[in-house]
């Protein structure tokens, strides 16, 4: 028999703002919006067509003609950013077809560039490991150690070839020191001062890239420990954060992003420029994986993921749910 004598004199009861949709919807603090998703996407030379990445259901190398459709779709979905991965057909020592005009990439950019105009910001990932036949991120000195300083130099004109090729934005992902500095003054000097430098300040050495050096058939063996941060270190991202604003970094990124949202967090509190979050390859994988032994809800687990790297602070979000998020959020008008 219930009783309306309350047992105890409850004043506050949260449960009020979570009693039906409406309300949940009502009192929700945080929601994704597609302006703030960025598509991350393969292009592979000479394919004829898509290639599915096992690891990555879903998920593909790109033809230049597919890549192209899928930067369309990206804008007609009013997606915030596509950001570009190249996958040469020859790699070297030393990265030499990142910097030709007709290698992959740089005929990515432009490519995609043409097919979208301004619609939405292109970005280009700006690092060696992809054009090197070692698949380190930079060059190496005698002792097979990446070289930071011969490294800069080539991330320079990298910087410059990616903005000849149309690309609004580039992302230096290699972690070498004073990488923003050096890509900011080439672009200066080249006259390409509008172009813009999403530094992935805060980039930890981690296991779960493991998908992605799958999706560019990498070629790495051995780490990336001696530049990539080491995931026991919180204090040290905001020095890498300082460097790269005091470098000129026009947004920051922290990555991965789900076992690193202590670290965005902390990003977020003190930038004073926007910052970025990636949900990466084995974050993806992870939950595909899961998903497809019907261990956990699909879908429900892309929003609650995504929505956690919003509310740890991300103005921006690299994840390779982008396009599919915002159809969700399409239908549902924005719920
Ligand atoms: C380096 C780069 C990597 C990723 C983005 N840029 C690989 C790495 O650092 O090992 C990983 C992205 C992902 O795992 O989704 N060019």
């Amino acid at each position: 028999m219930s009783s309306h004598a309350p047992l105890y004199d409850l004043v506050s009861r949260p449960r009020r703002l979570r009693t039906n949709p409406a309300m949940r919807r009502f009192a929700a603090e945080n929601r994704v919006h597609p302006e703030e998703l960025i598509l991350p996407a393969f292009v592979k030379e000479g394919i004829s067509k898509p290639v599915e990445i096992q690891s990555m259901p879903g998920v593909v190398q790109h033809t230049v003609d597919s890549l192209k459709q899928a930067a369309a779709e990206a804008v007609e979905l009013g997606l915030g950013g596509i950001m570009l991965f190249g996958i040469p057909e020859t790699r070297d020592a030393v990265g030499s077809a990142s910097l030709e005009e007709d290698g992959i990439l740089n005929h990515a950019i432009a490519q995609v560039r043409a097919e979208v105009g301004d619609d939405i910001v292109v970005m280009s990932d700006l690092c060696l490991d992809e054009f090197t036949d070692h698949g380190h991120c930079g060059v190496l000195d005698d002792d097979g150690v990446v070289d930071n300083d011969e490294t800069l130099r080539i991330y320079a004109e990298m910087g410059v070839a990616q903005a000849q090729a149309g690309a609004h934005m580039v992302g230096p992902s290699g972690m070498m020191d004073g990488q923003v500095g050096v890509i900011r003054a080439a672009l200066d000097s080249a006259g390409s001062q509008d172009v813009s430098v999403l530094a992935y300040s805060a980039k930890y050495n981690s296991a779960f890239y493991g998908p992605f050096r799958e999706a560019v058939d990498s070629a790495l063996t051995g780490d990336r420990k001696t530049y990539q941060m080491d995931p026991s270190n919180r204090r040290e991202a905001l020095h890498e954060l300082q460097l790269d604003l005091d470098e000129g970094a026009d947004m920051v990124m922290v990555k991965p992003a789900m076992s690193y949202l202590d670290i965005l967090r902390d990003v977020a509190e003190v930038s004073p420029v926007p910052v970025s979050a990636y949900q990466i390859s084995g974050e993806y994988a992870m939950i595909e994986a899961a998903a497809g032994n019907g261990w956990i809800d699909r879908d429900a687990a892309v929003k609650e993921s995504v929505l956690s790297i919003k509310r740890a602070g991300a103005n921006s979000i690299l994840t390779y749910y982008a396009a599919e998020l915002a159809r969700w959020y399409r239908q549902d008008n924005g719920n």
